[in-house]
């Protein structure tokens, strides 16, 4: 049997990590500045994460929600508390795909309506309606295409409000990221999420936080959307939920009330997971890694911002994008092969940083260093035995 061929990918055998940093077959050590799509938030294997699990691997590693899970209160609590959201619900299951999706249907089964908002460059997941609500057609397939989804304008208030003011009665849902990742890093304006709060309220919709990417501590404050001042009535999360174990879920407005039966998952909550789960929040509290990501953000998009080849350098907290010219186009695969550190990508020309919220401030220097290297000799017209060994061209970044 061979592997189904979906994934571009880099001819690279990691078979070792620790904090930010991974290690090949071969013995080479690479930065981790991709985070593998977003996903390592308090650093890989971390200790308190690594025993958290042992500990609970010699108790119990999975039993269904059809009885009592103490751990999934635990981690309701934690949660609650690190975000803010105390008096909101959770439902957990296993990725960001089925946290969307989860939203997306108890939205509808609170108000019976059929209609959702989604923006331009959106990306929410592969199953049937985050697909239809992600803007890519390569990512959807005949039987996903939906007349329900709407697409609009991101950032477009007025575009969002014409919209509202015709159709308001029949929208289900708007959901939105707070910061757009596979789109290429684009931050949504804190009044385009206070318009769509605004609008949600005064026509029964319900507004959907997508968080999966840009949340879980990793702009500095708990969810992206945060900036804007205004709650969300559901919150999706998964990524950086279980630093590497999948782990998944939905935060729930009191004021929408759960059904038996509506939702459901045979994974979802299970022991093991929680305990990854609850090892992160740990971590996130003790670590101060929001504070941690505000300060190493800072530093990386001022030293950015004063390198002149690079654009349109943007983001928050540690998640961050910037434009590369065409001339630099092999800046991405000489980062990895010569300097030997990992970043994401956005199609056609974004270079993306998604690292470990516990990025150290040194190796935040050491990219920059290697960054400038790589400018350098891409200006001076060399690189080209280094673009000659890399077999990756990505669709997207979604090489995970
Ligand atoms: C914003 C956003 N939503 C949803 C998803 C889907 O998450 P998963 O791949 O865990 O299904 C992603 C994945 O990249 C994402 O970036």
């Amino acid at each position: 049997m061979t592997l189904f061929d979906v994934y571009p990918i880099n001819d690279i055998t990691i078979v070792k990590a620790k904090g930010s940093y991974v290690w090949d077959d071969k013995g080479d050590q690479y930065l981790d500045l991709y985070g593998g799509h977003a996903v390592i938030s308090i650093g890989h294997l971390h200790p308190h994460w690594v025993q958290r699990i042992e500990e609970q691997l010699q108790k119990i590693a999975f039993y269904s929600n059809s009885v009592r899970i103490p751990l999934q209160q635990q981690l309701a609590e934690k949660l609650g508390k690190i975000c803010g959201k105390e008096d909101y619900q959770l439902f957990l299951c296993n990725s960001g795909a089925e946290a969307n999706e989860n939203a997306l249907k108890i939205a509808s089964f609170h108000n019976g309506r059929k209609k959702v908002i989604a923006f331009s460059k959106a990306f929410h997941g592969r199953t049937s309606l985050a697909v239809a609500a992600t803007d890519n057609k390569n990512y959807v397939a005949p039987v996903n295409e939906s007349e329900n989804v709407i697409f609009l304008p991101f950032n477009d208030e007025q575009a969002l409000e014409d919209f509202f003011h015709q159709n308001g009665k029949e929208i289900s849902s708007v959901i939105v990221e707070g910061i757009q990742g596979v789109g290429g890093i684009n931050v949504a304006d804190e009044d385009f999420l206070r318009k769509i709060r605004e609008l949600c309220t005064e026509y029964g919709a319900v507004y959907i936080a997508d968080g999966v990417q840009c949340g879980y501590g990793r702009t500095g404050k708990f969810f992206s959307h945060d900036f804007a001042g205004a709650n969300a009535d559901i919150y999706s999360m998964a990524k950086g939920m279980g630093n590497g174990f999948p782990v998944a879920g939905i935060i729930i407005a009191p004021h929408i009330k759960p059904k038996h039966f509506q939702l459901g998952t045979t994974f979802g909550g299970n022991h093991l997971a929680c305990a990854a789960a609850l090892a992160v929040l740990e971590v996130i509290e003790e670590e101060k890694l929001m504070g941690n990501a505000v300060m190493v953000g800072k530093y990386l998009k001022d030293e950015l911002e004063n390198i002149p080849e690079l654009r349109r350098v943007r983001g928050r907290g540690l998640m961050i994008g910037f434009d590369v010219p065409d001339e630099l186009k092999d800046l991405r695969k000489n980062l990895l092969w010569n300097q030997k550190t990992f970043t994401g990508e956005a199609k056609p020309n974004v270079i993306r940083l998604l690292p470990s919220l516990a990025l150290k401030k040194r190796d935040a220097e050491d990219f920059i260093e290697g960054l400038k290297e790589e400018i350098q000799m891409l200006n001076s017209g060399q690189g080209a035995e280094v673009s000659e060994r890399t077999p990756v061209e990505s669709d997207t970044t979604e090489a995970k």
